[in-house]
């Protein structure tokens, strides 16, 4: 480039441009820092749950359970435990031992839940009694019923918990 070709005009327009440019940098960088911020003090206040329909209350009876999917995938047992024909006679809690994440079953003649993996149990209200679980105050994770019609619903998150390293 030559020197003639350096005019004034191009010098001021180069100048203006590059300060513009370095502006909207400061400001989209100030921007996203003022964004992560916000997002820090006010964090999502958790997964989105909804209502879904489960069974007729009445063809679950005392001392029956069925197994539940939710549309995030969990595994969740819903037990009938009285018979007054109230919300209060069933039960949901997860299957996912909170432990380390193994599958809990329920065993009838001990009347408990059961993890395998490290020999965690669960009363018939999810409370730890025994092995890790126990020890570290964990319960399984209960969600809330209640019945429309003679119709029950469970409410669930709709969404998986993302998993570290982003896999699903
Ligand atoms: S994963 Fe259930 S007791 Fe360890």
């Amino acid at each position: 480039m030559d020197e003639q070709d350096e005019t004034p005009e191009r010098r001021a327009f180069l100048a203006r441009a590059s300060t513009l440019f370095m502006a909207g940098g400061l400001v989209a960088g100030y921007g996203a820092c003022g964004a992560i911020g916000v997002r820090y003090l006010f964090p999502a206040t958790g997964r989105v749950r909804r209502w879904q329909f489960l069974a007729r209350a009445e063809s679950l009876r005392v001392g029956e359970s069925l197994e539940y999917r939710a549309p995030s995938g969990e595994r969740i047992a819903v037990a009938r435990r009285g018979e007054a024909g109230k919300v209060e006679d069933f039960v949901a809690l997860s299957s996912t031992c909170p432990h380390l994440g193994c599958q809990v079953h329920w065993q009838f003649v001990e009347k408990r839940f059961f993890c395998p993996c490290h020999n965690g149990t669960f009363d018939p209200e999810g409370r730890a009694t025994a092995g890790p679980p126990f020890e570290a105050g964990q319960s399984l994770a209960r969600f809330p019923l209640k019945i429309e019609d003679g119709v029950l619903f469970i409410e669930v998150p709709m969404e998986a918990l993302p998993r570290p390293g982003g896999a699903s």
